[in-house]
This record gives structure tokens, C-alpha cells and sequence, in this order.
């Protein structure tokens, strides 16, 4: 599918993947909607081509004000991409005690609830434009994580929340075939993005060691690439693509 005169909802879009999504997708022609909290928008840089459009995916008024807007602008909406995430590190018993609930439902209500919300949304708006000649509307593309399937120790509720997102794929891709929606997930391995930045360089360079080839962490400019790929790929639905440079994460 061509990017170019689309609209594009990316949200997390003000920083790290969803950030990197944006900026291709704009740099390919697309009008981009990038969704996010306020706090991220006010750090993100200004790209030709990219708004930022304040809104929470798990606040469902909101978002359907933020994909009205979306898809109101004078190109159709078609371009879907889900970065918005969170990760924190938490074990199912600790000496501290148990894992605290609120934090597991917090994590899967952005990371998989949030995901559903605005993919369900923006279908809706999707399905109603024109088609493309080959009956074509549009591509929603999700953001899971090597953890969905290796999780490391105090990764269980991002695991759970990401395994979720793999969950949808295929269910998500056959309910929106009717409409012309393809549905691809990403899960990426070990990127440097904001979401890194606490770590200590000596941490950055051991995650980078345990990458079998390129020996580095990714970049987030090569998930927005693989962003692009899918969009302008009409064979690629109802798939899951590793991003990870073979990277098989160990226990911890
Ligand atoms: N960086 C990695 O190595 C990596 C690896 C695997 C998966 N991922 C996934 O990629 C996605 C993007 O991660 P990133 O590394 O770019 O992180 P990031 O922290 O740089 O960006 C995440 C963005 O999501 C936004 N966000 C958080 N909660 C939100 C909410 N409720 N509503 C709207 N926006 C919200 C944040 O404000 C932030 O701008 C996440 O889903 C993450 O789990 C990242």
C-alpha cells in the first residue's frame, strides 16, 4: 500500500519506536497523528509532517476524540501503528512479597487492553473509506516483544501483556480481512530507546553482547524501517516479525 496522502495514527508516538515510526512514515508522505501522554509530548521534537495529538490508549473517550481527529483530515485514514508501552520489572514473589495486582493490570491494561482500544477504533474509521482497486483499506501494525515468548525474570505482566498482543494477531487480521485490513505484529528484541535509558553503559554492552549478529542493540529508525515495510508489503497479514538480530533472551 502506498504511504504516501495517508493518515497515520502512531501511538507512543512522542518518543523511542513510535517516535522513529512517525518520522518514516512522514517521511514518506504520510500525515501522522502521533498519540501520546502530555509529558512525552512536551520532550518530543518538532517532524514536518507529524502531530501530536494528547491522548491516553486507555482512556476510551479520549481516544475516540484523538482517532476523530485522526481520521478527519483531508487524506484517508489507513496506517495504524501501536508503540504506546510501558515496562517495569517485577517478580511474581519477592522479598517484598507478592507481585502488587495493580501493577500486573496496570501493564496489561496499556500494553494489551491499550492496543485493542485503539486498533478497534481506528478499524471502525478505516472501514469506513474507500477502498484501494484491490479492496485495500489500511494496516494496523502492533507492537508485542521478544518477551512475549522469552520472558526474563520480573517480566511477567510484560510478558503477559505481550503475549497478548501476539494473541490478536491472527484473530485480528481474519476480522478485518472483510474490510481490507491487514493486522502485523512487530516484537522486537533489545532497541535503544528512551525505555533504556536508565541502564548503565556497562548493561547497554552486555544486552548488546548477547545479540548473535549485528553484535549491537537495534535502532529505532530500523523498527520504523520494518513499519514502513509492512505498510507497502500487501502480501505481509496476520504475522509476527522478530526484530531482534536472532537475540534469544536468557533467564535474566
Ligand atoms: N525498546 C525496546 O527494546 C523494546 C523492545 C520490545 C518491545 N518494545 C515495545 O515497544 C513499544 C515502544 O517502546 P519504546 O522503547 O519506544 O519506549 P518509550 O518509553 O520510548 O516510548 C513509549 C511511549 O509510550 C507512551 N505511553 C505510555 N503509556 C501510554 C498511554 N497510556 N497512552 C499513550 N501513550 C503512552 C509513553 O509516553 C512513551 O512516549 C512499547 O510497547 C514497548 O513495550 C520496546
Amino acid at each position: 500500500m502506498q504511504i504516501k496522502d495517508t493518515a497515520a495514527i502512531v501511538t507512543g508516538g512522542a518518543s523511542g519506536l513510535g517516535g522513529a515510526a512517525a518520522k518514516a512514515l512522514a517521511a514518506k508522505g504520510a500525515r501522522v497523528f502521533a498519540f501520546d501522554l502530555a509529558a512525552s509530548i512536551e520532550k518530543a521534537e518538532e517532524i514536518e509532517g507529524v502531530t501530536y495529538v494528547e491522548a491516553d490508549v486507555t482512556d476510551g473517550a479520549a481516544l475516540r476524540t484523538a482517532v476523530d481527529q485522526a481520521s478527519s483530515s483531508d487524506v484517508p485514514l489507513r496506517i495504524v501503528v501501536n508503540c504506546a508501552g510501558i515496562g517495569p520489572s517485577a517478580r511474581i514473589l519477592s522479598k517484598n512479597g507478592t507481585h502488587d495486582l495493580d501493577l500486573f493490570q496496570k501493564v496489561v491494561n496499556i500494553n494489551l487492553v491499550g492496543t485493542f482500544n485503539v486498533m478497534t477504533l481506528a478499524a471502525e474509521a478505516i472501514a469506513n473509506t474507500e477502498p484501494l482497486e484491490d479492496g485495500q483499506r489500511g494496516v494496523v501494525i502492533n507492537t508485542a516483544s521478544v518477551a512475549a515468548i522469552e520472558g526474563q525474570i520480573g517480566q511477567i505482566a510484560y510478558s503477559a501483556s505481550k503475549g497478548g498482543v501476539v494473541g490478536m494477531t491472527v484473530p485480528a487480521a481474519r476480522d478485518l480481512a472483510s474490510q481490507g485490513i491487514r493486522v502485523m505484529t512487530i516484537a522486537p528484541g533489545i532497541i535503544d530507546t528512551p525505555m533504556l535509558a536508565t541502564v548503565s553503559d556497562e548493561f547497554r554492552a552486555g544486552l548488546a553482547s548477547g545479540v548473535p549478529f549485528p553484535k549491537r542493540l537495534g535502532r529505532p529508525d530500523e523498527y520504523g524501517q520494518l513499519a514502513v515495510d509492512i505498510v507497502e508489503h500487501d502480501y505481509l497479514n496476520g504475522d509476527v516479525i522478530r526484530l531482534d538480530g536472532s537475540l534469544r533472551m536468557a533467564p535474566r
